[in-house]
């Protein structure tokens, strides 16, 4: 079963999930390649980058998925989430309707990846104080409401981006 050889070589998969423009492909360059992109473009069909970390004195190899927050074929949509033991549900703390989405993303997550996924919810853009629009302790009630760890984080500045991955990685152990 593909969970356990991924335990066996510490490998974990995990997917970013999340409305277009979000941040998913910026939050992946910043932990894979502590890269960001001003201009970046909407991600086209499916990325994975892998980055080796330590936690608990094991490397871990933590593979990250992308792919674009639009509609997908259901044929791409089984194969992204096919094998993933986390997933970041991603939203932009400048944009209600991102947040408000959310529940749309835990659904196909339910619908698509195996039962025993972890999930946490990330509030990405976090250097965007001036525009917020999403509440810290509103969005932290939803995510508890649906028993998920929850961080706001920026790949912008890199605030909390590798403290997200190691609590994600920690709940999946
Ligand atoms: P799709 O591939 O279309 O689903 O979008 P995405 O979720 O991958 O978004 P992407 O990473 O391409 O970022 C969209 C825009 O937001 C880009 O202009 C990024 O530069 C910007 N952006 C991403 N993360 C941050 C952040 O933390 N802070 C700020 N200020 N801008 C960000
Ligand atoms: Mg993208």
């Amino acid at each position: 079963d593909v969970t356990a050889q991924q335990d066996e070589k510490h490998l974990f998969k995990i997917v970013l999930i999340g409305d277009s423009s979000v941040g998913k492909s910026n939050i992946l360059s910043r932990f894979t390649k502590r890269q960001f992109n001003f201009d970046s473009q909407p991600t086209i069909g499916v990325e994975f980058a892998t980055r080796s970390l330590t936690e608990n004195g094991k490397i871990i190899q933590a593979q990250i998925w992308d792919t674009c927050g639009q509609e997908r074929y259901k044929s791409i949509t089984s194969a992204y989430y096919r094998g993933a033991v986390g997933a970041m549900l991603i939203y932009d703390i400048t944009k209600q309707k991102t947040f408000e989405n959310i529940e749309k993303w835990i659904q196909e997550l339910k619908e698509y990846a195996e039962t025993n996924v972890v999930a946490m919810l990330i509030g990405n853009k976090a250097d965007l104080k001036a525009q917020r629009k999403v509440p810290s302790d509103k969005a932290a009630q939803f995510a508890e409401n649906h028993t998920m760890a929850f961080m706001e984080v920026s790949a912008f500045d890199g605030t909390n981006v590798d403290l997200a991955f190691s609590r994600l990685i920690n709940e999946i152990y």
